[in-house]
């Protein structure tokens, strides 16, 4: 079958464009809600740098392997791989590929629009004023109250919900390289003033400690692994966001500085949220170990006592609900592509189904925390089992996959050719991390996540 492999879905506008939306794909509740959490669960300062580690090392060598994927396949993930294999005398069970990672994002998505949601909800009370002056102990009691009651959960979750299926449904790149040009620097600038106020307001020595200070000691495996299912999230790599987004270049565009340049603004964005966060979690007397709902409850307190800390506050969410919204588009658009191209739906239908079964699954996530919270699968809430999976099983499979796929089965002409790694040193260092360091690393994540618990090495 002849398929018009450039008219499909476009390109993007250049190379900028495409950081951008990458980027926009990357930076999101990740970095600056899970991050924190994740890493004050994890003992903070070793866990960060373990966190840094598998970016450099399993992040970019895979991140390179995924757009190089999409920007030869330039189909929705499931047919540019079937395409590739077929290039290359490869079997077409590496499809497989695609369905994990649409699966991934689907099920990630139900439960990052119920958190997208939680951010709204605290936008709407900070520009109330609602949040005032509240101390930490007001502020816990505030999360406690909120998280508790399932309909207004629902009600913010459908909003979300609904504005990224409008969005998705008019198309990508409409409005996304616009929105995140202008957005995202205003985020990071944000950001920034907020570390600047946690430095003269909160416990900025005890809190740099806690996040640089690495105390090896306090390190399992376990810790390990978590770090690198943060690398995959954050980056959003394994289920084919940024194969969909390198499907949209231009052939003259380089992968390896881009994709340099897209996880170093997500890392910078990450340490800037943990900058900001652990000072105030100290100075505040909250707990470092309280899990997703750490960041609600040191904000409130922040925006409830720095001047002019309503507007701030408020813009603040109403950028993180951005960078929400840019990662969720490129949660669902692996799937809503896929629909489009296999079944022959229009745009609106195809967004309207995948949508509504992540909203659909995101009433699972809502209830976990209230009147399911009780309800455990292998000792996890619905929602933690759904981070689990997703994290821990699903994004580190297709992350190990495409690695092992691009760098051992794909022919090195085309790779050399679309990567265009000039440096021969850089090319073997991108050759040893995708086809053994990488892979190896990642089969750790999956002993763990299996619950297997690996000893040999400690
Ligand atoms: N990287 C996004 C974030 O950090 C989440 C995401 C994961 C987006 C996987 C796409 C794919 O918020």
């Amino acid at each position: 079958m002849a398929i018009n492999r450039t008219s499909s879905h476009g390109e993007w506008s250049s190379r900028t464009a495409f950081i951008l939306a990458a980027t926009g794909s990357a930076v999101g509740l990740g970095n600056i809600w899970k991050f924190p959490y994740i890493a004050g669960e994890n003992g903070g300062g070793a866990f960060v740098i373990i966190y840094i580690l598998c970016v450099l090392f399993i992040g970019i060598p895979i991140m390179l392997s995924e757009v190089y994927l999409g920007k030869r396949g330039r189909l929705n993930p499931i047919a540019s791989i079937n395409y590739i294999s077929e290039k290359e005398n490869r079997s077409n069970k590496w499809q497989i590929i695609g369905f994990i990672g649409i699966l991934a994002g689907i099920l990630i998505l139900s439960y990052y629009s119920v958190i997208a949601g939680w951010t709204m909800a605290y936008g709407a009370r900070t520009a109330f004023g609602v949040i005032n002056d509240i101390d930490a102990a007001g502020a816990a009691l505030m999360f406690t109250e909120f998280i508790s009651d399932p309909e207004r959960l629902l009600a913010w979750h459908t909003i979300f919900s609904i504005i990224t299926i409008i969005v998705v449904s008019r198309g990508v790149k409409s409005g996304l390289e616009s929105a995140v040009t202008r957005l995202m620097p205003a985020l990071l600038v944000l950001l920034i003033a907020l570390v600047i106020y946690s430095s003269i307001e909160g416990d900025f020595y005890n809190g740099i400690r806690f996040m640089l200070y690495p105390d090896f000691s306090q390190i399992t495996w376990k810790t390990v692994l978590v770090a690198m299912g943060q690398a995959f999230f954050s980056l959003s790599l394994g289920m084919g966001a940024l194969m969909v987004y390198g499907s949209y270049l231009s052939e003259k565009i380089s992968i390896p500085q881009t994709c340099v340049i897209v996880a170093s603004l997500d890392t910078l964005v990450a340490l800037l949220a943990g900058l900001a966060i652990f000072p105030i979690v100290i100075s505040s007397g909250l707990e470092m170990t309280q899990g997703p709902g750490l960041i609600f409850q040191t904000l409130t307190v922040a925006f409830g006592a720095m001047p002019g800390g309503q507007l701030f506050g408020t813009l603040f969410f109403i950028l993180l609900i951005f960078a929400a919204w840019t990662s969720s588009i490129s949660l669902i658009e692996p799937m809503i592509i896929w629909i489009i191209e296999k079944y022959n739906l229009t745009r609106i239908k195809a967004a309207a189904i995948a949508g509504g079964m992540a909203w659909l699954l995101g009433i699972g996530t809502i209830v976990s925390f209230n009147l399911g919270s009780e309800v455990k699968f292998f000792n996890m809430t619905f929602f933690e089992l759904l981070d689990y999976i997703t994290s821990n099983i699903l994004l580190p499979l297709g992350g190990i996959l495409i690695s092992i796929y691009v760098s051992w089965l794909v022919s090195k002409d085309s790779i050399n050719a679309e990567l265009q790694i000039k440096s021969k040193i850089l090319k073997l260092i991108w050759y040893i991390s995708a086809r053994v360091i990488a892979p190896i690393a990642v089969i750790f994540v999956m002993l763990n996540a299996l619950g297997i618990d690996i000893n040999i090495l400690r």
